[in-house]
């Protein structure tokens, strides 16, 4: 199996925790009691960069800006796919500036960026497969949005819902392995409790070779991954995924970003990728 694995390189935004911290609470990890400690912050997540580019994907980075300290979570700000920008708007108004910054760097770099109507958080809630467009609400992304999205990228958008708060975002709960780019079928890991009974049917039906995770590996930020179809970019914590993902052919390449578990993210979280 782990001979017919072949990783794609993917082109990664992302932007420094200089001003990182938990000022608010918008989920429940985020203790605002609880401080960051923003050089340990800064060190894992170059961590996560050395290990993108050693396995060589390009790194993009984004400026933060002061008083915005979600800004690092850079999958948050958009979703694009063919070299088209589905913009964000945040539930919460203290992340509501970010937008701005995301679509300026957009801009810049020559892409036209569409501003969602409805509340809308990105690859947070947007997942694209390669075939469809998994879309997360019960949280914070609407189902308003979910039209938008798919009459924009004209990509089946198929709807699932949330319903553990600890899961807020789809990409808390579920992760793409394989786009079906060198395979003949793409593949998801999740976590069926995040989901409502509906949608955890609607993802067996569409993925009954998907990897299961249990609530140990999720609550370890495991499912907040990024697969390059080899490598597994994967939260330390997430022992029995890592063995999983293992016997099924997949290289887990281990990254520690623990000071962002205080605001209830992870690897992707951090990661936005421009396709
Ligand atoms: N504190 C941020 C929030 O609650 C964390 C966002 C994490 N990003 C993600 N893609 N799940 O909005």
């Amino acid at each position: 199996m782990s001979d017919s694995r072949v990783p794609r390189k993917r082109r990664f935004l992302v932007c420094e925790p200089r001003h990182f911290a938990v000022q608010y609470a918008i989920n429940p990890w985020m203790r605002p009691d609880v401080t960051v400690d923003v050089e340990l912050a800064q060190e894992q997540w170059r961590e996560l960069l050395r290990a993108y580019r050693v396995h060589g994907h390009t790194v993009e980075t984004v400026e933060p800006v002061p008083g915005l300290p979600d800004m690092v979570f850079a999958a948050n700000s958009a979703v694009v796919v063919g070299g088209r920008v589905f913009g964000s708007l945040f539930h919460a108004p203290e992340r509501r500036p970010e937008s701005l910054h995301y679509d300026t760097w957009f801009k810049a770099a020559g892409f036209d960026v569409r501003r969602p109507e409805s509340v809308c958080e990105g690859e947070g809630d947007l997942v694209f497969t390669g075939r469809y467009v998994l879309a997360g609400s019960g949280f914070r992304t609407t189902r308003a949005a979910h039209h938008e999205v798919q009459e924009f990228f004209g990509v089946p958008v198929i709807g699932l819902t949330l319903v553990d708060p600890y899961f807020y975002h789809l990409d808390t709960a579920l992760f793409v392995l394989d786009d079906g780019t060198h395979s003949r079928e793409e593949n998801i890991a999740y976590y069926p409790d995040a989901f409502s009974p509906g949608s955890r049917e609607v993802l067996a039906r569409l993925y009954p070779d998907a990897v299961v995770a249990t609530r140990e590996d999720a609550m370890a930020f495991g499912l907040n991954s990024v697969s390059d179809g080899l490598h597994v970019f994967v939260a330390p914590g997430a022992t029995a995924l890592a063995d999983q993902l293992d016997r099924r052919g997949y290289v887990p390449v281990p990254v520690d970003l623990s000071e962002f578990q205080k605001a209830g993210g992870g690897i992707k979280c951090c990661t936005q990728e421009i396709r």
